[in-house]
């Protein structure tokens, strides 16, 4: 097995803020390696100092057998970056920003101009190649600024964050370029706060948070290392959430999660399943879903972190725990997604909802 990049306690403060407080990991080449985690875990930083474009504090780092501080302008001959924000100009036409880089890298003219005829097509841009960046759509330009990044056909690929912003058509669009950079044998360090994501593309992940690796894996090894299993239950009438909520939290002893109509916990003892059955069936709820799955990422993630990676599920859990008598019924639970029946619950439904909101505010 060869690896592409291989760093060791990489340590990086800025002043008294620790980016980076030791972090490992491996890439094997041809794979992607997703760094997952939150705003502010330092996956900028760790993709920086690979990228040669800040020194480490500690620890060392070696991309393609080459040391990113000793033999820097070694590495940068591999590598190629596509940032957080777009690294285009904005007041260039695609095929300029390109020209401008093939030429900046050192390709000869005609060179220059074959290779971004060629990454254009590639990335379904030809149509758009001599119109201003500035009139691109996000997904546009996130499409050029990858191709920019493989001017110089790199080995080692560095993306930051690809899809942050983006609609789903275009995150798609992104996963499928990257699938077959990976084919073509390029190795790609790929940053996200997308459990998705990293779920999608990455065969290995390293989970970080507050600049440590919390956790790594392939993403099955992650899921199943909670353990835990969950139990998923969806009222087939949505005025019985909070029966269900209930009892769903009495049986397995912990805090549900309402996410649309469903309700989940995780469930240490597969032997309560028959008891949530027979407690529904005696409140009189009629199930419209009941399942028991494995783990997803997301959980993964909220079980090694105390909190969730991206800043929506975060400010869900916020709203809900505003909800102080524990009834977490309303949260995630949007006006008109449940309560369209009618019936004089669904209205006292709102009105918990609307209190527990206030309640959050305060
Ligand atoms: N140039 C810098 N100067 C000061 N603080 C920085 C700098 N770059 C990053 N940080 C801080 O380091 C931490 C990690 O940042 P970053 O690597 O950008 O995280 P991420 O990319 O995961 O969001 C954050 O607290 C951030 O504010
Ligand atoms: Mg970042």
């Amino acid at each position: 097995m060869t690896y592409s990049i291989v760093a060791d306690g990489l340590v990086k403060r800025f002043g008294d803020t620790v980016a980076l407080a030791g972090v490992d990991l491996a890439v094997r080449t041809g794979s992607v390696f997703g760094l997952l985690g939150p705003n502010g875990a330092g996956k900028t930083t760790a993709v920086r100092i690979l990228a040669t474009l800040v020194r480490p504090d500690a620890g060392h780092a070696s991309v393609g057998g080459y040391d990113v501080v000793a033999s820097a302008h070694q590495v940068r001959q591999l590598i190629g970056l596509a940032g957080q924000y777009a690294s285009v100009d904005e007041t260039l036409t695609g095929t300029e920003n390109l020209l401008l880089i093939g030429r900046l890298v050192g390709q000869s003219r005609p060179a220059a101009k074959r290779r971004a005829r060629e990454l254009l097509a590639e990335f379904r841009l030809d149509d758009a190649a001599s119109r201003a960046v500035k009139t691109y759509s996000g997904g546009m330009r996130r499409r050029l600024d990858l191709a920019a990044s493989l001017v110089s056909r790199p080995r080692v690929l560095y993306l930051d964050e690809p899809t942050t912003g983006l609609d789903p058509l275009s995150r798609n669009e992104m996963w499928d370029i990257v699938r077959g950079l990976t084919a073509s044998g390029v190795s790609v360090l790929l940053t996200t706060q997308y459990l998705e994501e990293a779920d999608q593309l990455a065969g290995q992940i390293a989970v970080v948070d507050h600049g440590r690796v919390i956790a790594t894996g392939t993403p099955a090894e992650l899921k199943a290392r909670t353990g835990a299993r969950i139990l998923a239950v969806r009222p087939a009438q949505p005025a019985d959430l909070p029966a269900v909520v209930s009892i769903v939290g009495r049986l397995t002893q912990a805090t549900p999660t309402v996410r649309d109509t469903t309700v989940t916990a995780p469930l240490a003892d597969s032997a309560v399943l028959p008891a949530v059955v027979r407690h529904l069936d005696e409140a009189g709820v009629e199930v419209g879903e009941l399942s028991l799955r494995g783990s997803s990422l997301d959980e993964v993630f909220l079980s090694l972190t105390g909190h969730r990676a991206s800043a929506a599920d975060a400010a869900r859990d916020r709203a809900a725990a505003g909800d102080g008598d524990g009834n977490t019924a309303g949260d995630g639970n949007t006006a008109g997604d449940g309560d369209g029946d009618g019936d004089g619950d669904g209205d006292a439904d709102q009105q918990e909802l609307q209190d527990a909101r206030e309640r959050s505010k305060g």
